[in-house]
């Protein structure tokens, strides 16, 4: 099935206006879009500017002309393009991981969720969206500059009053308890295997992400002896389509090599315990090369798969044998 998306300029429906101190989402095209904030000042684009006052009392969904009369759309922002204006100083999860682990993960609004790391935010606000207003997500992150970051990131996306920040390595324990779902994003996920057990409610729901296929084994090893059923490893694969009439057709690149592993296992005290078990190549590389790929970016793509590469040279060269 091909699902297609479009966001409709003509406020019918929407008649929300823009008040002064919101974020706006200003739309040319797809490789030109930025996020602004109504009010005092100017937005420069490279073709004219913007005066931000302008924007207060306009609906969403209208167009504005910048100095030098090209049109921008003008939209609330999703927390998708808000992501994509954070600063990213860690990898951060791809949208479509993200997607697929709230819906495995159950989650729902008055949830509490414990994560580690909280790295640059994303997920976080991802998780934050999906248990809002009454529940609750704790994210770990043991480098405070990286949680500085991730704190200013959430606070733009209005959400941060969800979530509860803590500069702490949660290996000895989260201080949490009775937490509807944990997520694990980091290098070394099989050392919150144990904590994450003893802070999860039975039947809680556990999400990991990590970039290797030896870490995926590692991990899945601990969670099965950590008291978890090994329920699911997927790996998920997106692929756009051109949307020209008469010229429809996938896109030349696709976003591959982003894998994802799901699990389950009896939590041995509570009955059941439900784990999702996520791993992801490039992430944050193909999500930012996704306009250009440059000799930098392939480069550092290509660091994310030193194994994945080893792998498969080996299996061509038994081929030959
Ligand atoms: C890949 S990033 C997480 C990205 C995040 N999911 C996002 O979407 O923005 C991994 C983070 O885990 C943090 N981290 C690694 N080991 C940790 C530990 N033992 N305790 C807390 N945080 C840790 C790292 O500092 C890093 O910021």
């Amino acid at each position: 099935m091909i699902w297609f998306s479009s966001i409709r300029t003509l406020a019918v429906t929407l008649t929300a206006s823009i008040q002064e101190g919101d974020l706006v989402f200003l739309y040319q095209d797809a490789r030109r879009n930025w996020i602004a904030r109504a009010g005092e000042g100017r937005f420069h684009t490279h073709r004219g500017y913007l005066d931000l006052k302008d924007l207060v009392g306009l609906e969403y969904g209208v167009f504005v002309k910048t100095s030098l009369g090209q049109l921008l759309a003008v939209f609330k922002p999703r927390l998708l393009e808000l992501v994509n204006s954070f600063s990213r100083p860690t990898q951060i999860m791809y949208p479509k991981d993200i997607g697929y682990a709230i819906y495995q993960l159950g989650l729902k609004d008055g949830d509490t969720v414990i994560e580690v790391g909280t790295g640059s935010g994303a997920l976080t606000g991802a998780l934050a969206q999906a248990i809002a207003p009454n529940g609750r997500v704790y994210t770990y992150e043991n480098r405070e500059e990286f949680l500085k970051s991730a704190k200013k990131n959430v606070e733009k996306t209005g959400l941060s009053s969800q979530v509860t920040f803590r500069n702490m390595d949660p290996s000895e324990g989260f201080l949490e308890l009775n937490a509807d779902a944990a997520v694990i994003d980091l290098g070394d996920p099989w050392k919150m295997v144990g904590p994450a057990w003893e802070a999860l409610a039975g039947g809680g729901m556990l999400a990991g992400f990590t970039p290797t296929v030896n870490q995926l084994e590692k991990l899945a090893e601990a969670l099965r002896k950590g008291g978890f059923l090994v329920f699911e490893a997927v790996e998920l694969l997106m692929r756009e389509f051109k949307t020209e009439t008469g010229k429809v057709r996938p896109e030349s690149r696709m976003i591959g090599h982003c894998e994802r592993i799901s699990v389950l296992s009896p939590n041995l005290s509570f009955g059941y315990q439900e784990l999702i078990y996520s791993y992801s190549y490039l992430r944050q590389s193909m999500d930012s090369s996704r306009g250009e790929i440059t000799v930098e970016k392939m480069s550092a793509l290509w660091n994310h798969l030193p194994r994945r590469r080893c792998y498969v040279r080996n299996l061509r060269q038994q081929h030959r044998q």
